[in-house]
């Protein structure tokens, strides 16, 4: 069975609306187990075969959390290699984070990213928002799926 993971952080509610859609158009796919978390250590992300990051973008940064994860990632030096790897958050004036989560899932971790521009939301998730979050999943996880 293929394994996507959807890791996200969030303060107030938004981003995480963004990826329980993303995930729910992951679980529409057969045979690919999702799992919906905070934090994922660096021998979880290896063994994934997509990994998609949910950040608000905080002090035009993605937040703390994430960032921590992916450097603990680096640190314990896991190959993400040509694994699938995207992007998405929720905005309120700038909108920096889901473009430096992808800049580093490409760049420092070979991955092959999905999706650019990267799915950005001001504020709360519109349904037609919503709706194209659950296609990433979806499209993600068929991806894998037929590995
Ligand atoms: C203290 C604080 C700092 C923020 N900094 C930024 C920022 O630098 N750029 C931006 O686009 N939005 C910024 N925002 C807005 C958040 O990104 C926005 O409220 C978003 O919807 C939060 O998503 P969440 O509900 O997933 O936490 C900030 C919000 C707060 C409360």
């Amino acid at each position: 069975m293929s394994k996507l993971l959807v890791l996200y952080d969030s303060q107030t509610g938004n981003t995480e609306r963004m990826a329980e859609a993303v995930a729910e158009g992951a679980r529409s796919v057969p045979g690919v187990e999702v799992e919906m978390k905070y934090y994922a250590r660096p021998e979880e992300l290896a063994e994934a075969d997509a990994i998609i990051f949910g950040s608000p973008t905080y002090y035009h940064e993605m937040t703390l959390p994430i960032k921590q994860m992916l450097e603990e990632a680096a640190k314990a030096g896991v190959s993400l290699k040509g694994k699938i790897g995207a992007a998405f958050g929720s905005y309120g004036w700038s909108g920096e984070a889901p473009e430096q989560v992808l800049e580093i899932l490409q760049n420092k971790f070979r991955m092959k990213t999905i999706g650019q521009p990267p799915i950005n939301v001001l504020y709360q998730p519109k349904p037609e928002q919503l709706e194209a979050c659950k296609k990433l999943g979806k499209s993600i996880a068929e991806q894998i799926a037929k590995k």
